[in-house]
């Protein structure tokens, strides 16, 4: 068999060549050199094709070299415009919103399965004879929705849109392979798309309502096969609509029958690199040997690029693909288990599943069962192998691989073949040290078991539940006596990941060999000797030393516990159990004025069928205008050091690379300075000019023909810093160093504070500390600007301020405001992040285009985004409160430091003093705010901003005054809380207040006497389990100044049709239905003929931004003032027609009449307090803890909001559990780190930052909205629902807190503590003072 070609090199030049069509023909390259003009030769494999054949949708497709081997299937489906509803993120799996189907031939059945895959792990060159499902293949409103796609709307499962399209098609690839399934499974499939906007509970019942045990109700019900797989159009690839009259597009489109597509041998070669697809081992064996010493990788899954960017296709030069080795697949079962290199981690779940009970497999299959489904996502398991992630392993030993910690566990052999076909069978621990350079890991061999004295547990303990990497991975096996005190048979296995590199506890397994288990000194030895061999490395990005070493420990208890349960006290069972979650649920409940509807009428957003279809375009969706280029940022490394030089040279020399842009290039007369003057805000550079100021600053931008060649162009500037300085990146140290920004806003002062503190009965004193929050929109930053004929620039953005982001960019090129023309039609997510750090993105990407005469895009990459946007500000504060014997609040002192990162614009500090009183009285008051100056990109505002921080300390403090006086912190609250009537301490005055009712209904509503008691029986019943209640109120205020926006309001008179265009953006909260339900409620017209347009900066001159959770509402009140303009107009002629005149027949009237249809208004509210009105809510919330790990799960929240008279019900109600599940995530889950050294962000990507997923959520989550309690200081006598919830999210924090009391006062230790914000898992692990030395059989 000839070789293949080493790369297609001209022999005497050695010029790189591609080889075009039609210089390849049955594998010979022939051509000359265009360099040399040697004219050459080259064979590749021999029957091997150098094309392979897919289908998108049903359409066939055929790539070739066209292609680069490196081009991710994500990346060719955007580029080739072929689903632009398939969302692009993260480009690591972490995200979701890549997903699509795909039907491939799998040898493990023989048969074509259907799977969910991360469209941005998959390289084309994989998908040889693949069926590919987009959103775009099941439905649109135009052919019609697919039933996935109506009942994630109909449950109201889409806001902002982003992340729909992944949702709709991971649930197709979960029915396509299980049509009928339980609401667990839906659940449990439910792991691999985050949503930042909706809390999941209405997308998990959308799912859920397809399960076979869901109560059926209108929208429920198991889907019909039939419907399962939409009929495609041939012609356009999309369902059929039948109208084309392509009488084959009757069939499914999807070439049902066609197995074993994709088995021929695949030899594809580009000038970067040569792609492999073999399909037999001695192939396999070939190109090993032949390659060995190349610059080579197999792949199978490609998803360890996910985790480690080496991985990365682009870094090989030969690509060999295993898919097609049939042999790699096996699953042998006599006498010991041997599974094929190929097999996925599905397909183990599968096995482990289905061979749960057989007497050989039952001694682990079942645990290993549990613990696979915790592994990954789904999508990530069905194209992951496990040689794959040992690979990982063996190339970082500090991987923590679940499959290795199962597969050792177990005693695991590995089959490893050199090229040479030397077949060698290893140990795991061996292999992690063979050179595996030529070699192929072929099967795994795992023991069976037939007798039951053998005990086998794996554990995992990560951030987060789903999609995580384990902190740490344990996992034991025991041969016991039981009839002997549990005494250890043989030598056991103790493996332990995410400790340090080394695996095993050998010291402790050899320690116990013999030993009696059951012996409390025994257990008692061992921990300790487990204690002195665990030494923990050290790693900014992991998880504490002392917590790792606690938990390797607390995990070997909790086996011991499992294994000797009849040992142990009955209080003790509990700690060898993790937590149990069941399906989860939710409660909406609310009233609707019937009358009045469509206002008030609860209904789902107008775009969601095109967001559920993936039709609704975001930034990056936008087709290419012609000559578009992409931008791309340079970024700093050091975080406080002077640039010496920047050397572009080698990303110059890149082909497609344009044009590196500095500050220098800034047209004269133009500001460096991407902040919005006008509004006070102090200025940040562009492009930094030579001092760094934070490790992710942006220097430079490049400009490139594609946006991959602009990023990793963007790499490749070299940039020389002198005076390098130690950034500092942590508040404390700040503090320490008094790292201060001058001028402070002024103490804020109520009464006399030091001497109402110093007269009280009793006094605390004490400080809390808040993280910062990423704000993890699901589409970055992004900006397409065009220079126009008109001497300015067509900006199209993902602003969330119009008007601001027209200034900036005139301010950075030196021309007028008026020619800037800013456009946006929706974002997909932005939580105060686009308010003014979109400016940063629009002011680059127009002064690229300005510089390049041409139109550019910059769309950032997530881990730029994470690294060069500031996000929410952490707070640390110190407080001094006086008080009465009973609790009742005298005077409060507080200095509230806020890490600003690098520039004081947008502390949120000036807010403090109007929040932090939150729902209680208090008459004296003082409130010192410091601007903390740190090398940190610019925190900015993230949704509600300085509220929820400062309701936070509040509630700390309250925490704190009620567990000095022993009393429950809910009675305190309730002593204090404000009454109708009382003076805020900036000088308001609660004419309305609702609090104390409320929260006795909410208390009654959710039995929350009876609860206490549970939670009290419950906690004296467990040893290693906690459970705490907590009830957390807000009085949230809502301030319309400032809140000016423009209206305008058209009535085509060719069909009575209406267009509104108004001054907020759409970003999932729902503000287009929102005024159209007022507009068709003030018309007196339906809702079908109206349609809300894209906001624009000429209708949106001096609009402010959209945030604070006033612009729905103030957007509304602009339609109500511009139809009651059009009804004035309007009314007189109708009058005059005789009868009852349809409206066009009204409206033709009025237009022959020469009345003005179209009218405009201009927001701008004055009221004298800095509130108009508050909202008044309250949240109970019960959480249990699994003290050993500090694992937790939110058992219940019952949320009770004043919502006035909604607007909308479902998008209220939508936009409260978003923000709960925004805060449970800045409470529990989201920490942000930084290189002690340079200053970078650590935390960048989605393998290290941890927003919450579907099982983060309450298990059981209620909300109602307060019954008939219109609003009267409010737009149609609503109230706001965008920002209150958040703050009730720190119910879920003090619920756990309350748990770790309850822990604490099992070693006699229940005395105060602060648990800062967030609580990690190893936070809450450490509070509850676990200590190896309490780990006893209890009796
Ligand atoms: C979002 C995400 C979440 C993840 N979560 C987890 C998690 O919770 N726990 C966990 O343990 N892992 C996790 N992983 C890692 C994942 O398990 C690995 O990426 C995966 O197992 C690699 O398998 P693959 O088939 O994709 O390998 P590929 O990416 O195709 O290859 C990876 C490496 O393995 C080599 N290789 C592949 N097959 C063989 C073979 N037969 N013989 C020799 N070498 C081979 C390749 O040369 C390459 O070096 C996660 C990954 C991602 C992207
Ligand atoms: S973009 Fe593919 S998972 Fe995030
Ligand atoms: S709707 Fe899910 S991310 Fe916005």
């Amino acid at each position: 068999m000839p070789l293949p070609v080493p790369c297609l090199k001209c022999p005497v030049c050695a010029v790189s060549h591609t080889p075009v069509s039609g210089h390849l023909k049955n594998g010979v390259y022939a051509s000359t050199c265009q360099n040399c003009g040697f004219f050459f030769k080259f064979r590749a494999v021999e029957d091997t094709a150098d094309t392979l054949t897919f289908t998108v949708n049903g359409t066939q497709y055929t790539v070739g070299n066209d292609y680069d081997p490196s081009m991710t299937l994500l990346e060719w489906l955007r580029s080739q415009n072929v689903s632009m509803g398939t969302k692009k993120l993260c480009l690591e799996g972490g995200c979701g919103v890549c997903l699509v189907s795909v039907k491939l031939y799998e040898p493990v059945t023989t048969t074509n399965q259907v799977y969910s895959v991360n469209a941005c792990m998959v390289q084309l060159y994989m998908c040889d004879g693949w069926e590919i499902t987009t959103v775009e293949g099941l439905g649109n409103p135009a052919a019609g929705l697919h039933q996935i796609q109506q009942r994630l709307i109909q449950y109201n499962g889409s806001q902002c849109g982003f992340c729909s399209p992944g949702q709709v098609m991971n649930m197709y690839g979960f029915l396509q392979r299980n049509p009928a399934p339980t609401k667990q499974q839906v659940e449990d499939n439910f792991d691999a798309t985050i949503c930042r906007c909706t809390g999941y509970r209405s997308i998990l019942d959308a799912m859920k309502s397809f399960a076979v045990d869901t109560t059926r109700s209108k929208y429920s019900g198991p889907i019909d096969i039939e419907d399962l797989t939409p009929k495609l159009c041939k012609t356009s690839g999309t369902p059929c609509t039948g109208k084309c009259g392509h009488k084959e597009g009757a069939d499914n489109g999807r070439g049902e029958n066609s197995t074993q597509q994709g088995s021929a041998p695949l030899h594809i070669v580009s000038t970067t690199a040569q792609w492999f697809k073999p399909t037999t081992l001695p192939a396999l064996y070939a190109l090993l040997k032949q390659y060995r010493d190349a610059n080579y990788r197999l792949v199978f899954g490609n998803t360890g690029f996910g985790v480690y960017n080496e991985l990365a296709p682009n870094n090989y030069d030969i690509l060999i693909d295993t898919r097609g080795i049939k042999a790699l697949y096996g699953i042998d079962f006599d006498p010991v288990i041997v599974l094929g290199a190929n097999l996925s981690f599905s397909n183990l779940l599968e096995l482990f599943e289905r061979m749960g009970t057989d007497p050989a497999t039952k001694a682990y299959f079942p645990d290993f069962t549990k613990h696979m489904k915790q592994v990954a996502s789904n999508s990530i398991r069905n194209v992951a192998c496990w040689a794959g992630s040992l690979m990982l392993k063996h190339k970082h030993l500090d991987f923590t691989s679940d499959i290795y910690t199962m597969l050792e566990t177990v005693g695991t052999k590995l089959f490893i073949v050199d090229g040479d076909t030397t077949e060698s069978q290893v140990s795991l621990e061996d292999f992690l040290t063979l050179d595996m350079k030529g070699k192929v890991i072929i099967a795994a061999a795992l023991p069976t078991y037939n007798t039951d004295d053998v005990f086998i547990k794996t554990f995992r303990v990560a951030p987060r539940l789903q999609l995580s990497h384990g902190y740490v991975l344990a996992g034991f096996n025991f041969k016991l006596d039981k009839n002997d005190n549990f005494r250890v048979k043989v030598k056991p296995t103790m493996v332990f990941q995410g400790i340090s590199a080394k695996n095993h506890a050998t010291n402790t397994e050899n320690y116990l060999n013999g030993k009696q288990l059951g012996d409390p000194q025994v257990l008692k030895t061992a921990l300790t000797t487990l204690a002195q061999e665990m030494a923990p490395s050290v790693d900014p990005v992991l998880a504490s030393p002392l917590y790792r070493k606690n938990l390797a420990c607390a995990l070997f208890y909790k086996f011991v516990l499992n294994a000797c349960y009849v040992k142990s006290a009955p209080r003790f069972h509990s700690g060898s159990m993790n937590l149990n979650r069941p399906v989860s649920s939710g409660v909406q409940t609310y009233d609707t004025v019937k009358q009045d509807w469509p206002l008030d009428e609860p209904m789902t957003k107008l775009d969601a069928a095109y967001q559920a279809c993936g039709e609704a375009k975001y930034l990056d969706d936008l087709p290419l205008v012609q000559g578009e280029l992409h931008a791309a940022f340079v970024i700093s490394n050091q975080g406080n050091a002077t640039i010496t030089y920047m050397d572009a040279t080698a990303a110059l020399a890149m082909a497609g690379v344009q044009k590196f842009i500095t500050a220098s290039d800034i047209p004269a007369g133009g500001k460096n300075s991407f902040t919005s003057h006008s509004q006070g805000m102090k200025t940040e550079e562009l492009l930094c000019s030579g001092q760094v100021l934070y490790a992710g600053q942006p220097l430079g931008i490049i400009v490139a023909a594609d946006p991959q060649t602009a990023l990793k162009a963007a790499s490749m500037v070299k940039v020389a810093y002198s005076n390098v300085q130690k950034p500092v990146t942590d508040l404390n140290e700040a503090i320490q160093l008094k790292s201060f920004f001058p001028d402070p806003p002024d103490p804020s002062t109520a009464g006399d504070a030091a001497k109402a503190i110093a007269s009280s009965a009793r006094r605390v004193t004490g400080s809390i500390q808040m993280g910062t929050q990423a704000h993890f929109h699901m589409e970055t930053q992004a900006s397409r600007c065009v220079p126009n004929d008109d001497g300015g620039l067509d900006v199209q953005c993902t602003t969330q301020w119009i008007d601001a982001t027209g200034e900036v960019i005139a301010g950075i090129l030196n021309i007028p405001q008026s020619a800037v023309t800013v456009e946006v039609k929706r974002l997909g997510g932005a939580f105060g992040a686009k308010i003014t750090r979109n400016f940063m993105t629009s002011g680059a990407c127009a002064l690229a285009a300005h510089v390049m005469q041409r139109p550019v895009r910059l769309v950032m990459d997530l881990h730029t985004n994470m690294r060069a946007v500031g996000k929410r500000n952490p707070y640390y504060a110190q407080y001094e409160v006086g008080f009465t014997d009973e609790g009742k609040l005298n005077g409060i002192n507080v200095t509230v430091y806020g890490d600003c990162g690098s520039s004081p614009n947008g502390s949120g500090l000036s807010s403090m003093f109007i929040c932090i009183d939150n729902a209680y009285n208090c008459a004296n008051w003082k409130v010192t705010p410091v601007l903390v100056k740190t090398n940190k990109a610019s925190n900015t505002a993230c949704r509600a901003p300085g509220s929820l921080p400062a309701q936070f300390i509040m509630e700390s403090m309250m925490e704190h005054v009620a567990k000095s006086l022993n009393k429950d912190p809910s009675d305190v609250r309730k002593l204090n809380f404000y009454t109708k009537g009382q003076v805020t301490p900036f000088g308001m005055k609660l004419d309305y207040c609702n609090l104390a009712p409320l929260v006795t209904q909410l208390e009654t509503s959710c039995n929350l006497a009876a609860r206490k008691t549970e939670v009290s029986v419950f906690n004296q019943a467990n040893r290693w389990k906690k459970r705490g209640l907590s009830m957390v109120p807000t009085k949230f205020g809502i301030g319309w100044l400032g809140g000016t926006y423009n209206v305008f309001v058209a009535i085509y008179h060719a069909d009575g049709t209406i267009a509104i265009e108004h001054g907020g953006i759409e970003m999932g909260q729902g503000i287009n239905t929102k005024t159209a339900q007022v507009c068709a409620y003030e018309l007196g017209v339906p809702m079908s003929l109206i349609r809300v347009k894209k906001g624009s900066s000429v209708c949106n001159a001096n609009s402010m931004t959209t945030g604070g959770s006033i612009t729905s509402e103030l957007n509304a009140m602009g339609v109500i003032e511009c139809c009651k303009a059009l009804k004035a107009r309007i009314d007189p002629i109708r009058q005059k027609m005789p009868g009852t005149p349809t409206w066009q027949q009204v409206v033709t009237q009025c237009y022959q009449k020469g009345v003005d249809l179209t009218s405009h208004y201009y927001t701008f509210p004055v009221h004298k307090e800095p509130f108009r009105y508050n909202v008044y809510a309250a949240t109970v919330t019960e959480a249990e803890v699994d003290v050993l790990t500090g694992q937790c799960q939110i058992i219940r929240s019952d949320m009770l909001y004043d919502c006035g008279e909604s607007m909308n019900p479902e998008l209220d109600i939508g936009q409260m559990e978003g923000g709960f599940m925004m805060g449970l995530g800045y409470h529990l889950t989201e920490k942000e780190k930084f290189d002690p050294t340079t200053g970078e962000v650590l935390t960048y990507g989605t393998w290290e930052y941890k927003p919450p997923m579907p099982k983060d959520i309450p298990i059981d989550f209620r909300i109602a909205l307060l019954k008939n309690a219109p609003n009267s200081l409010g737009v149609l006598r609503s109230k706001t629902a965008g920002e209150p919830p958040l703050m009730m999210s720190s119910s879920a924090l003090f619920a756990i807190k309350h748990a770790i009391e309850a822990a604490r006062a099992e070693i006699g230790q229940d005395t105060f503590f602060i648990l800062n914000s967030p609580a990690l898992v190893e936070d809450i692990q450490m509070a509850c003072k676990v200590d190896p030395a309490q780990f006893t059989f209890g009796q």
